[in-house]
């Protein structure tokens, strides 16, 4: 199974799948590629041996379809089975979403479909909530809404900040992604709940 990855910057979501990738020899990461040509990430991936790419989305103004026309080139090239998305923060439109309809994975740093969108650890604070988490799903033409394929949990903590809580979460979206990933390329579409009391 060949697999592509988007990012947006650090990329320690891609990395995390990159590695359990190349240890676990289950699928083959073919490109990881970015909207932006100065995000961390590509040299990550780089240094593992991926292939990489990057289109400037500001190269594009509002012009989302011709981004997409020109990040789809590499993309397609590289012949993907599954594209995930890790910590890419552009919105695709629904003619991109539709080429790979069934086999396109996101993680979201919520327990949706609580806090779609952005900020999602200061809405959860705002809103008192004693559980947070993430979540991998299956993209879908509506934002961050489309069939859970697997959720993290992690406590709320009553001195935390946004930061200190979205640092919990990452450490969960590096457990569960490659895990979700595993098992979707083997064909299992059940969703997988993992809890965690730290
Ligand atoms: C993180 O906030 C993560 O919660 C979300 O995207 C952001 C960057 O992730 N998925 P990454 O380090 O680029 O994978």
């Amino acid at each position: 199974t060949r697999v592509a990855i988007l990012i947006s910057g650090g990329g320690s979501n891609m990395l995390r799948l990159v590695q359990d990738m190349q240890a676990g020899g289950y699928a083959k990461p073919v490109l990881v590629a970015s909207n932006d040509p100065q995000a961390a990430g590509l040299a990550r991936a780089a240094a593992l041996g991926v292939a990489v790419a990057a289109v400037d989305h500001r190269g594009f103004g509002r012009d989302r379809a011709a981004f997409e026309a020109e990040l789809l080139r590499p993309l397609l090239a590289a012949n993907p089975d599954v594209l995930c998305l890790a910590g890419f923060m552009r919105v695709l439109t629904p003619d991109s979403v539709r080429r790979f309809a069934g086999r396109m994975l996101n993680i979201h740093p919520s327990l949706l479909p609580k806090y779609p969108g952005l900020h999602t650890h200061q809405r959860a604070l705002d809103a008192g909530d004693t559980a947070a988490g993430c979540t991998v799903h299956q993209v879908t033409a509506e934002l961050d809404a489309g069939p859970v394929l697997g959720q993290a949990v992690v406590p709320v903590l009553p001195d935390d900040t946004a930061d200190t809580l979205s640092a919990r979460v990452l450490v969960q979206e590096h457990r569960l992604y490659p895990l979700v990933l595993r098992r979707f390329v083997a064909g299992q579409r059940e969703p997988v709940f993992l809890d965690c009391n730290q």
